[in-house]
């Protein structure tokens, strides 16, 4: 190397010692025409020393929901649609059409007379009965009519339909895992050629079937969901007034049970996890907070719940959202019930759900 040359490489160095930014993102350049970029300026927000979600808590109060949902009645109809959905998004995440990262919500309207024709998807779905009665959901061939407070499955892939013979427009909360089979991209779905299927089982029929602490000969063991398909407000609500009086409220939920899969105890569906609380007259709840975002629905009552820094006051049919890993406590203002789902079996599946009590 001639004495010029090594002077030039060594005054280049020191450039790059005193320009290494420069020097640096002309390497990330460069890099990238080759599809590779450098984890260690990510690697604090890749690799988090905590949850940090990108929800945001909301409430939305019923009256506006219904209000505004009545007027989707005169802007499309079922047949339209397909189903007459407004999507309750997260104020955080417009437009991507959910509630929290991994789940979708919305209400969903049928009116006297309308049919939402059968079909069927990857996404499991779950409804909760807020308003109306008498409207049905068909699932697999049991017709469920659908009361306030109710809990029904449609698990995924499995044949569903609606439809509503009442004189009342029927209102409900739909909860999927949408967002989740996407992030796998693994969404099928399919129409069937008839609006309705054809009900071949009763009223009630898995309820009684599998929910009364005998099995059929031939139960489904491996099924990774619940065989029940309408978990009734009838038959569940008196089981947290038990609870309630033998004594056993929870310092954090109330008293409280699990919807769960009656073969094996576990949760209704693999993917999303609900539960039904009863918070006594003038419960104050302690603080709380899991890995898991929760949805919950005030079924009765009246109170309010503290997420994060925030508070939010709720009466009957509220639907409200607490981000993963942020506290929230409730206050009971009178005697309430509230149903909550998450995606806490998903997490659960994976080892990596946590909770934490407050210190
Ligand atoms: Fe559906």
């Amino acid at each position: 190397m001639s004495v010029a040359v090594a002077k030039q490489a060594k005054s280049g160095k020191a450039d790059a010692k005193h320009n290494l930014k420069a020097v640096r993102e002309a390497y990330y350049d460069r890099i990238a025409k080759y599809d590779m970029a450098p984890l260690w300026e990510v690697l604090k927000d890749v690799v988090r020393s905590e949850p940090r979600s990108k929800c945001v808590p909301q409430l939305w109060k019923f009256a506006d929901v219904k209000r505004l949902m009545l007027e989707a009645g005169d802007v499309i109809s079922t047949e339209e649609a397909e189903r007459r959905v407004l999507v309750l998004e997260n104020p955080a995440l417009h437009g991507q059409c959910r509630i929290t990262n991994s789940l979708f919500a919305g209400i969903q309207l049928i009116l006297p007379g309308e049919v939402a024709p059968v079909h069927r998807h990857v996404a499991s779905a779950i409804r909760f009965v807020l308003d109306g009665e008498g409207a049905y959901t068909a699932v697999e061939g049991e017709r469920a009519s659908m009361s306030p407070g109710d809990f029904i499955l449609t698990p995924n892939w499995a044949p569903h339909d609606h439809g509503n013979p009442s004189g009342k427009p029927m209102l409900w909360l739909d909860v999927l895992d949408v967002p989740t089979i996407n992030h796998f991209e693994t969404s099928f779905s399919e129409h069937f050629d008839e609006k309705m299927q054809n009900t071949s089982r009763g009223e009630g029929d898995s309820l009684e079937r599998y929910g009364s602490g005998v099995l059929p000969d031939g139960a489904p063991v491996q099924l990774k969901r619940s065989p029940v398909i309408n978990y009734t407000y009838a038959r569940t609500r008196p089981i947290l007034e038990r609870l309630k009086k033998s004594g056993d409220i929870d310092k954090r939920h109330g008293a409280r049970v699990r919807y769960a899969n009656p073969i094996n105890g576990s949760w209704a569906l693999p993917t999303m996890g609900a539960h039904l609380a009863l918070l006594p007259d003038g419960f104050k709840g302690e603080s709380y907070r899991s890995t898991d975002g929760m949805i919950f629905v005030c079924a009765e009552g009246k109170g309010s719940t503290k997420i994060g820094d925030k508070v939010f006051e709720w009466g009957q049919n509220d639907v409200f959202v607490a981000p993963p890993w942020t506290r929230y406590s409730h206050i009971a203002a009178k005697e309430s019930v509230l149903f909550s789902i998450s995606d806490r079996p998903m997490q659960e599946a994976l080892g990596i759900w946590r909770e934490e009590t407050a210190h």
